[in-house]
């Protein structure tokens, strides 16, 4: 396996930091990174915001589904979808652009998040530590608002990083399923019944499937983060309809 392959295979997700600050070098070495990821018509459908005063950091730990490792994370970066930047150029450029539509919000969303997980790759090469945090998508009027969004500007992912703490080198990194169940040959097909179950059973721990799935179900799913996520979405939505 080259150092690539197993950079990409041993990553995972860093959730506790020490104090120790990230050098200049190395949030430029992240940024640079990111901005490299392959994008759309290499439109760079995104800005990122480098939030760095400590209470907005603060804020979004609370409105980040209550996250504190979110205010203890040295660098956090926020990859907005933006489909208003090219819309404001065309306009001084005296083109007459359509309004932005669902895909245009859709290949955003893309264009941010494929650049995210080159700073996450970066991030990891150099030591340092990553989590996303999906909740930035919560709370629409809340985060539009805390970060001067516009419209036609969507967070589509945050990212905290930071120097990784010693116990962080003991959690083991969750596996994923087999490959068979993720990799499809020639088109689309439902998994059977036994595979559903093949699914999630590395997340057992010792548990049925039903009683697993249920709590899980309950956890994520049917939670009222991930219904907030849905409301808050489709105020973003809204504004391309
Ligand atoms: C889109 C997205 C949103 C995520 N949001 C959160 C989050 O809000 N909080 C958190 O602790 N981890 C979050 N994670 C990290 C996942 O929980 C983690 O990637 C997953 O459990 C697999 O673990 P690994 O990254 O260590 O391989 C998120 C990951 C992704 C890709």
């Amino acid at each position: 396996m080259n150092e690539v392959l197993k950079q990409l295979s041993e990553r995972k997700s860093v959730r506790a930091f020490t104090d120790r600050k990230l050098s200049e070098e190395d949030r430029n070495a992240i940024l640079t990174a990111a901005v490299q990821a392959p994008t759309a018509g290499n439109q760079q459908l995104y800005t990122i915001l480098d939030i760095q005063d400590q209470k907005l950091k603060d804020r979004l730990a609370e409105t980040c589904d209550h996250q504190p490792m979110i205010a203890k994370a040295d660098m956090v970066l926020i990859f907005c979808a933006d489909a208003a930047k090219w819309l404001n150029v065309y306009r001084t450029a005296g083109c007459q652009p359509r309004k932005p539509g669902v895909g245009d919000l859709l290949l955003a969303c893309s264009d941010a998040c494929i650049a995210a997980q080159n700073a996450v790759t970066a991030a990891w090469s150099l030591g340092i530590g990553s989590c996303y945090i999906g909740d930035i998508m919560e709370n629409a009027e809340t985060h539009q608002q805390l970060l001067h969004l516009p419209e036609y500007v969507m967070p589509a992912c945050m990212i905290i990083f930071g120097c990784p703490a010693k116990e962080v080198g003991n959690r083991i990194k969750p596996e994923r399923c087999d490959m068979d169940l993720i990799v499809q040959k020639d088109g689309y097909h439902e998994l059977s019944l036994d595979d559903q179950k093949r699914m999630v059973s590395k997340s057992l721990n010792g548990k049925d499937f039903e009683s697993w799935t249920q709590a899980f179900c309950a956890r994520k799913y049917n939670s009222d983060f991930a219904r907030e996520m849905s409301r808050s979405v489709e105020v973003y939505l809204e504004q391309f309809k």
